[in-house]
């Protein structure tokens, strides 16, 4: 049988997951990790490099991020779960693709410039953000990862890792490392309940795996329709309408929807009878998470990780020891040609 793919993917720990995590990128993992080998890393690392005066924060955050996978269905037997600070290649790693890549180009990175300006780092932009996409490749490499899943705003990662890769094959005439192509998640970004803008944590529009009961509901109701629906027999707008676009996204009954749709453009169907729906709809889909997630201990959590940790660092410790032998750095052990 041919080997499965190494398939990378991973996420920065800087909140519980939510609905646009789950539709996103969580559902496809829990997929993949059945015909790929597929390894999640938990970037506390590359959270750090925003969230460095927070730590704490930081490390509560991996541990709930974990417990989110497992409460959706990603089985720490089949994929491996490991946190990226506790690979020491990958920060050895780091500092060798740092002499490969300049300021300028990192400045160029899309995913990076937009970040920069949302933050408004300006000149007190950190050395450690700017350089992410460099840690990354090491991320990325440290794995032979072939494949790396996620959306479109981690290709330029990808294409910067790529870049590494190659340049350091040339200079060390080896071919120790390997490019990646992207695994793309074809899964648009999944609105907040405001209508504005992708859900997110820091935007609070967004319903977390985690949100009890009584929480989703008023989020539910809170939702954005249409500001012309006023009276149940006005047309209502089903466009730009977010509860239609979490039917979409969540309802597996697409005639169901598609009678909805009428009825409302028709008039007829009011806000509070639609939201009641859904709300019924997220309520089911959640609460076998939730109940999940309450069932997991924080001790099974470190567990899950310290395994998947372990086996990680393994495979890294293998490619680490090409990348110093392909740069001749290997000083006590001999040179392997
Ligand atoms: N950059 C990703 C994010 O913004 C997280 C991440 C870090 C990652 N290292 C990775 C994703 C390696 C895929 C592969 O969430």
């Amino acid at each position: 049988m041919e080997a499965r793919k190494l398939i990378l993917t991973g996420d920065r720990p800087t909140g519980n997951l939510h609905l646009g995590h789950y539709i996103g990128v969580l559902k496809s993992r829990v997929e993949q990790q059945y015909t790929h080998n597929q390894y999640i890393l938990v970037a506390d690392v590359q959270a750090l490099t925003d969230y460095y005066e927070t730590p704490q924060r930081v490390v509560e955050n991996s541990l709930e991020v974990v417990k989110d996978y497992l409460a959706v269905g990603i089985d720490p037997q089949i994929s491996t779960i490991l946190i990226q600070s506790q690979i020491p290649a990958i920060a050895e790693l780091t500092i060798y693709y740092m002499n490969l890549v300049s300021v300028s180009r990192l400045e160029r990175n899309p995913t990076v410039k937009n970040e920069i300006a949302q933050k408004g780092l300006g000149k007190t932009l950190p050395i450690g953000f700017l350089n992410y996409p460099v840690s990354q490749a090491a991320d990325i490499t440290a794995f032979g990862g072939e494949l790396v899943s996620g959306g479109e705003d981690q290709i330029p990662m990808i294409e910067q890792t790529n870049e590494i890769v190659r340049k350091f094959n040339r200079m060390y005439n080896t071919n120790c490392l390997k490019e990646a192509s992207i695994y793309l998640s074809k899964v648009p970004r999944l609105v907040g309940i405001d209508g504005k803008a992708k859900a997110s944590k820091s935007l609070n529009n967004a319903i977390f795996l985690s949100d009890p009961p009584e929480v989703i509901k008023e989020k539910v109701f809170a939702m954005f329709t249409d500001a012309n629906h006023l009276k149940v027999s006005d047309p209502g707008m089903v466009d730009g309408n977010v509860v239609f676009t979490y039917l979409d996204a969540f309802c597996e009954d697409k005639d169901e929807i598609d009678s909805l749709k009428l009825k409302y453009q028709k008039g007829g169907l009011g806000d509070a009878t639609l939201k009641s729906l859904l709300n019924d709809l997220l309520q089911n889909m959640l609460q076998p998470i939730r109940e999940k997630r309450r069932l997991l201990s924080r001790e099974y959590i470190l567990d899950v990780c310290y395994d998947g940790t372990s086996r990680a660092r393994k495979v890294s410790e293998v490619i680490l020891n090409d990348v110093r032998n392909a740069i001749g750095i290997n000083f006590f052990n001999k040179v392997k040609k």
